[in-house]
């Protein structure tokens, strides 16, 4: 086990321990006194656990922690009764909203950002923030129930805007830049580089592919499966998702022959509803401004058309090629649902949306609202209609519920089942085409 100190906080260092655990059988590795059995098999017959949403906007860490980690205990259990072999998590690992607060400059953030602060105070700035990151990061990593896990089953993660701010990326631009704005970036980045890859900036794990870390974007490969996790936070403008790395990457991963089923985690939905007649409402409003913020950090937002469809149809034709599945999986919107697009005759890819595990679902009635929204349908690639449709069980398109997911490959064949604090696991949906 290889030690190195990794980052210094005031009253704290964060040490990592690397390791090499064999990846084709269960093994086990030791710590402290203790060991710690881990199901590494990732060669036939596997599980894998999705989550996202790890927080909550407003007073998450005043919350009680039964009551805030109740899923993260279901998960534990999970795992205890048939192990999971990785834990995927989707975004938003950290609701960083309030590291704002307490400072001068970033007081008034994102509504009133100063003009030309000094380096000063924009050092003091930095040492503010990078301590309010490590105090959630620290707390989050002291809950028993998620403690548990994370020391049993390697966990892969990709941040979402609540890692960074509400909203990150889709702010507007003057703001985005502002000198405040780019060391909220910058302090974000580096904790989520050393709390959820336990990595600096200048020594990336092979799995992330720009070296210089422009974008965050990694993805690993192992028998039949490819986990793919493209960056929609770092290169993201009002009017782009992506930028030249992120669709470089992308450009790269669809050309690779990579047989076997792709797991695609798009940190916001990769299929949804229109959205266009919500946001042409929201503009007309000025008290619905803030919701069309929400809605442009979106594939779906208007703003983003002709970048979605450029999306959709890369991952069409990557699942178009034989012997190739593609299933992208989201979480962001605190509802758990699935959609499905016509790929070919007979051919579907699914999105699968398991959103939170500790944030509490919107009221019922916001997910009836999307629903009848969703009924509406949506094609934005000619012949490939997008179909919103309810859980396996489930009556309504959208589930208020919190929730995680388990995917599951058993003789070769992917099925995926959420887990729903009320109504609890559903049936299994088959993923494989
Ligand atoms: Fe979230």
């Amino acid at each position: 086990m290889r030690c190195q100190r990794i980052a210094e906080f005031r009253d704290a260092v964060v040490w990592r321990a690397r390791f090499d655990l064999p990846a084709d059988r269960s093994s086990a590795y030791g710590w402290d006194g203790q060991d710690f059995e881990v199901a590494g098999d990732l060669t036939g017959d596997l599980r894998l656990a999705y989550v996202s949403c790890n927080g909550e906007e407003v007073g998450d860490m005043e919350r009680e922690g039964s009551e805030r980690n109740a899923m993260w205990a279901r998960l534990r259990d999970q795992h205890r009764r048939q192990p999971f072999a990785l834990m995927l998590h989707g975004g938003d690992q950290v609701y960083a909203d309030e590291v704002t607060h307490g400072h001068d400059l970033s007081d008034g953030w994102p509504d009133r950002v100063p003009d030309a602060p000094s380096p000063e105070a924009l050092a003091g700035l930095r040492d503010h923030l990078r301590e309010r990151f490590f105090a959630r990061y620290a707390a989050l990593y002291a809950a028993p129930e998620m403690v548990w896990l994370a020391a049993r089953v390697p966990s892969l993660m990709q941040w979402d805007d609540h890692d960074i701010c509400d909203g990150w990326g889709s702010l507007p631009q003057r703001r985005a830049n502002s000198a405040v704005g780019r060391t909220l970036f910058a302090v974000a980045r580096e904790s989520f580089l050393i709390f959820q890859h336990a990595a600096t900036a200048d020594d990336l794990p092979p799995r992330f592919t720009d070296r210089t870390g422009a974008h965050l974007g990694w993805s690993i490969r192992a028998p039949g499966l490819r986990i793919l996790a493209p960056d929609l936070r770092s290169e993201r403008q009002r009017k782009r998702i992506m930028g030249p790395g992120g669709w470089s990457m992308m450009e790269a991963e669809a050309r690779l022959d990579a047989p076997g089923h792709t797991m695609l985690l798009s940190s916001v939905p990769l299929l949804g509803p229109r959205m266009s007649l919500l946001e042409a409402l929201m503009r007309v409003i000025p008290r619905m401004q803030k919701y069309e913020d929400d809605l442009r950090d979106q594939w779906q937002s208007r703003a983003h058309r002709d970048e979605w469809r450029r999306m959709l149809a890369m991952v069409r034709d990557m699942a178009q090629r034989d012997g190739h599945d593609v299933t992208a999986i989201s979480g962001e919107i605190h509802l758990a649902t699935r959609a499905v697009m016509e790929i070919g005759p007979g051919q579907h890819l699914h999105q699968l949306v398991a959103s939170g595990i500790a944030h509490r679902a919107p009221p019922k009635g916001w997910a009836r609202f999307l629903g009848a929204l969703a009924s509406l349908g949506e094609h934005p690639l000619p012949g490939h209609p997008i179909r919103i449709q309810p859980l396996p069980g489930q009556k309504t398109r959208y589930t208020a519920e919190r929730n995680f997911l388990v995917l599951e490959r058993s003789a070769g064949n992917w099925a995926a089942a959420w887990h729903l604090e009320a109504s609890g696991p559903t049936a299994a949906l088959a993923l494989s085409n």
